[in-house]
């Protein structure tokens, strides 16, 4: 040990033996239970992992109390390219938006041998593209596009390359997320795999989602049993427009994140309001009139059969140059 580093601490570890250590170390880290404060070490053929919850885990695995030393500072992708490069990341899936290959390979590189959690780096491929709104993915590093994400205590595992799903509308989905009253009923529209309908369950709504992606569908589902609300959640394979039927008048609260052509499922809305309802009507327009065009379409839909009020207009993200991602929070009143 160098004079100036600290002794080592006693520390929560899983004991594994050393062929198993990467398999158990991602399992871990998937979990959100990795104590990335202190070393792994490697003794006598096996690894201990330090953990950050050792109860937890003592009915899974053998949990011993050992030393281990302190981590010195990361490393991160900029120490390694010296310059600060930009990336996103979903879960343990980091993200990139590199043009030229050379780079995006260097990037990739700088991501996997830092100290920054990385099973996979996807460079971006295409626009967000066709109905189910899927991006192309190019796998830089790893083996798979599939994430696990955690959002406000619910957590989503989603194929990137089959699904749309974007942690930049995070604090959006909990801005409404904290709306949802227990017992209400809540219907996604479009409903991708769950970030809107698991928390709503999970504050105690019941809650529907539909999607035309059968594969987000099929991710809506395991998430809902993974967060523990596959009662109160109901996810339908489909176009919207052919679904709602059976739910006619149902709906509490409506979401509609669809946000290039939501107006023409203003009917569909129409169908599904109950007498009195929410409806969460995202949009793009350009920034001199991002929430006209949208106000318009929704009175148009819902005049006179419904009393209109628009009571929040808000700028959830710049999308582009002089185009914002808009939201309009609409209480229809059936007259
Ligand atoms: C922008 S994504 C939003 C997904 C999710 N609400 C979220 O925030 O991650 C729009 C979703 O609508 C689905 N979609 C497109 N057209 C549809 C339709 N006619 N009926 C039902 N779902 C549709 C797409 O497959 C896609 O998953």
């Amino acid at each position: 040990m160098s004079p100036d580093r600290e002794p080592s601490a006693r520390v929560p570890c899983v004991r594994v033996e050393r062929e198993a250590g990467e398999r158990t170390r991602q399992a871990l880290a998937e979990r959100g239970l990795l104590d990335r404060d202190h070393e792994i070490v490697s003794e006598d053929g096996w690894l201990y992992i330090p953990v950050s919850d050792g109860e937890a885990l003592a009915s899974e695995f053998e949990v011993v109390e050992r030393a281990a030393p302190e981590r010195e500072r990361q490393t991160t992708p900029a120490d390694l390219l010296g310059f600060e490069p930009s990336y996103e990341r979903l879960g343990e899936v980091v993200l990139i938006d590199e043009d030229d290959p050379e780079r995006a390979r260097e990037l990739a590189a700088a991501i996997v041998e830092s100290d920054i959690p990385a099973r996979a780096v996807l460079n971006r491929a295409s626009k967000i593209k066709g109905e189910t709104r899927v991006r192309e993915w190019e796998l830089l590093a790893g083996e798979s596009t599939e994430a696990l994400h955690r959002e406000y205590g619910c957590e989503f595992a989603l194929d990137l390359a089959a699904v749309y799903f974007s942690p930049r509308l995070a604090t959006e989905r909990r801005r409404v997320t904290e709306q949802v009253e227990a017992g209400e009923r809540a219907f996604d529209m479009f409903a991708g795999v769950g970030p809107f309908v698991i928390p709503f369950a999970a504050r105690g709504a019941e809650a529907v989602g539909v999607d035309i992606n059968e594969t987000a569908i099929e991710y809506l589902e395991a998430n809902a049993a993974r967060n523990g609300v596959s009662e109160r959640v109901t996810a339908l394979c489909g176009d919207v427009r052919d679904v709602a039927a059976a739910y006619e008048g149902w709906a509490d609260r409506l979401v509609m994140n669809l946000p290039h052509s939501a107006d023409e499922f203003l009917d569909t809305a129409r169908l599904l309001a109950g007498e009195e309802c929410v409806l969460h009507y995202y949009d793009i327009q350009p920034d001199d009139d991002p929430f006209g065009p949208g106000e318009r379409a929704v009175r148009a839909a819902m005049e006179p059969t419904y009393e209109v009020h628009v009571e929040n207009r808000r700028v959830v993200r710049s999308y582009a140059p002089h185009e914002e991602n808009v939201v309009l929070d609409v209480r229809l009143w059936r007259v």
